[in-house]
């Protein structure tokens, strides 16, 4: 039997339970069988939930791109590792072998080094899906510099903020970016940025889409010219076990996006392991991941998982919907996808499509079907198993975080009898525990409760960039000696997790996290509005959509409500990006406030919900007469 590669129900009991009583011996052997290291760890694991300290395989040494790509070329050298797949499906797919991928690695080092770039420095990447990200991830990796790419969605405030946070020293950009039949001027949104960012030095361009684009004289610079005058080899940088890998910005509820450190070896073995187990990837799969390489799933399942086990991984560059919605199916039939991940917002917008885009196309090669980013309801949970998977193909509804850097509770294909809604059960080596209000663990099924870990595993963030302090308020000081998750779920009979959903003010919009604060914030800065309160309600494709109560400054303001709507939604692009939009906005003359000024979201999140039946006491709200109002108004 091997730890590595779960392969029975009965192998997933017994390598569970060993991950459980015997945490270190389990990863110390998974490391030690499966990676290259420069040198061997001191200790598996050190930990202090107390202190918020975690250390594994401390005093090792390794570099994760040695592990991706040095050790595949005796073997692996003329083997696909990246099928690039463009937005337009008339322009050639590139397939990029493990050989070529470690040389244009070394290549992007050199010139990150060229450009002054040293272990420890932070480089911010703001691309679109091109095998460009992937090289300059790597290449950050490479030479030990701190990657912080930065979903190429976002406006040019969010990405100032995110440069500024860490002190980027240099940003990898391109012209601009393919997505469906529009394109984007990325270089002119890093220009504006680049105006409040006094930390960066110098910007590189990939040429994409040819368009005009202004170079700023000796900080801007095209890539290519540079790449054809780098040398082809590069040696790793040999780094520490617990060396930043790279931080990954994700919304909390309240304040600054947080930047989630994630360090090197433990990141790189669970990620790794997940990736073999969870899609049971077999030498010659192709597998492709839909997610932009922006989020923690595009890292760790698009690029480090896979290519750690010299698998073959896809790069879409476009969206689900050009030329039509039949394109995912032709993707899948060209390059003969054997395991394809993505996520229910895009189940759902598939799934009310016609049938013939999919009908049209020979899935016949698909073997897994894997979704993550929010709970995949049971309607396009059906849909995916029939009309996708034809009643055939496992599902695996994945659960995990930023934070968490890897999936956490999933089935295990061909392994775990599967049930919709069911992230299932955690994988070896995750202890989840499910806590009541009052802090006690809820022992015992059925139970449900908050979601929180009580033990470390490899690949969960160090971190909080620059805000330990932050790091242990979030996760660690509402359930002692607990990682809190910021989840519901519930747990059956059988010992199976259901997600349900945020127990805070995080709303997850198609996948993408938002905290309600930074939105608030966006609103409040329109000279119109006095305050806001944001909020989710269902969306049959989005999941949540997002509901703004506005009051305005002067009560019986003449203008034109759909124009302020329209201004305000405007703001929200500005300073966070389109994703960040509200679907609807109810003008009111109060929020409902608990005596000590809270804003009860509880309440608006119910009339949002259209279900304001029973909204449980309001008498000890300080303006219980508001709410009335607020009902009666958002039926119009
Ligand atoms: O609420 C959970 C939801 O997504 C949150 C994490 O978002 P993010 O850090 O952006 O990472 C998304 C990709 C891993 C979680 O706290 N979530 C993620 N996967 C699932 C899920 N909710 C239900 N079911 C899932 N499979």
């Amino acid at each position: 039997m091997s730890q590595y590669h779960i392969k029975s129900l009965e192998e997933y009991f017994q390598v569970y339970h060993k991950s459980v009583r015997q945490p270190e011996t389990f990863w110390e052997e998974i490391a030690e069988e499966n990676f290259v290291w420069k040198k061997r760890w001191d200790s598996v694991l050190d930990w202090n939930f107390e202190k918020h300290e975690i250390k594994w395989f401390d005093g090792a040494q390794l570099n994760i791109t040695e592990n991706c790509l040095d050790r595949h070329l005796a073997t692996r050298g003329n083997k696909t590792a990246i099928i690039f797949e463009p937005n337009d499906p008339s322009e050639p797919s590139e397939h990029i072998t493990y050989r070529e991928l470690h040389r244009r690695v070394c290549q992007f080092a050199n010139v990150l080094k060229d450009q002054g770039i040293k272990r420890g420095d932070r480089v911010c990447i703001y691309l679109p899906m091109i095998p460009q990200l992937a090289v300059a991830m790597l290449a950050c990796a490479r030479i030990g510099a701190v990657h912080s790419v930065v979903f190429a969605g976002f406006s040019a405030n969010a990405l100032a903020e995110r440069i500024n946070d860490c002190e980027c020293k240099i940003v990898v950009t391109s012209d601009g970016s393919f997505r469906g039949n529009k394109t984007l001027n990325l270089k002119a949104i890093v220009d504006e940025a680049l105006e409040t960012c006094p930390t960066v030095a110098s910007v590189l361009v990939v040429k994409r889409t040819k368009e005009e684009v202004n170079m700023k004289e000796e900080r801007d610079f095209w890539l290519l010219p540079l790449l054809d005058a780098a040398y082809k080899d590069c040696d790793p940088e040999i780094m520490g076990a617990e060396d930043p890998l790279f931080i990954l910005y994700t919304s909390g509820s309240t304040g600054l996006p947080k930047g989630m450190l994630h360090t090197t070896a433990g990141y790189m073995v669970y990620t790794a392991y997940t990736f073999k187990n969870v899609f049971q990837y077999q030498e010659n799969d192709v597998y492709w991941c839909t997610a932009d390489i922006g989020w923690i799933t595009g890292h760790s399942y698009l690029i480090y998982g896979p290519l750690a086990n010299g698998a073959t991984t896809v790069m879409y560059e476009g969206i689900p919907s050009y030329p039509d919605w039949s394109r995912f199916w032709h993707i899948v039939e060209k390059h003969k996808v054997s395991q394809f991940y993505t996520a229910p917002t895009a189940i759902r917008a598939l799934a009310k499509e016609n049938i013939s885009f999919v009908e049209e196309f020979d899935l016949s090669s698909l073997k897994v079907l894997g979704s993550v980013g929010e709970p995949l309801n049971e309607e396009a949970w059906h849909w995916y198993n029939d009309i996708i998977g034809k009643g055939k193909r496992p599902i695996v509804d994945t659960w995990f975080q930023t934070e968490t850097g890897g999936i956490m509770i999933s089935p295990i294909p061909f392994v775990t009898p599967t049930i919709p809604t069911f992230a299932t059960l955690p994988i070896p080596g995750i202890q989840p525990c499910l806590m009541n209000d009052e802090g006690n663990e809820i022992k015992g099924n059925p139970a449900e409760g908050r979601l929180c870990i009580k033990f470390p595993w490899p690949s969960m963030a160090r971190s909080i960039w620059g805000n330990h302090e932050r790091f242990k308020e979030t996760y660690f000081s509402l359930f002692e000696n607990k990682y809190f998750t910021g989840d519901g779920a519930l747990r059956d009979n059988t010992g199976y997790y259901r997600i349900t959903g945020r127990v805070d003010d995080v709303i997850i919009v198609s996948g993408h996290n938002l905290g309600t604060a930074p939105i608030e914030d966006a609103i409040n800065e329109h000279p119109a509005v006095a305050e806001s309160a944001v909020v989710g309600f269902p969306h049959e494709i989005k999941g949540n959509a997002l509901y703004g109560f506005v009051i305005l400054k002067e009560t019986g303001e003449t203008r034109d409500h759909d124009n302020l709507r329209k201004e305000i939604n405007q703001i929200i692009t500005e300073r966070i990006g389109p994703i960040a939009k509200l679907e609807k906005i109810q003008f009111t003359i109060g929020l409902p406030k608990t005596r000590s000024g809270k804003i009860m979201r509880r309440i608006l999140r119910k009339i949002a919900n259209n279900d304001s039946s029973d909204l449980g006491d309001i008498s000890t709200l300080l303006n219980p007469e508001v709410v009335e109002e607020i009902i009666e108004h958002s039926k119009v």
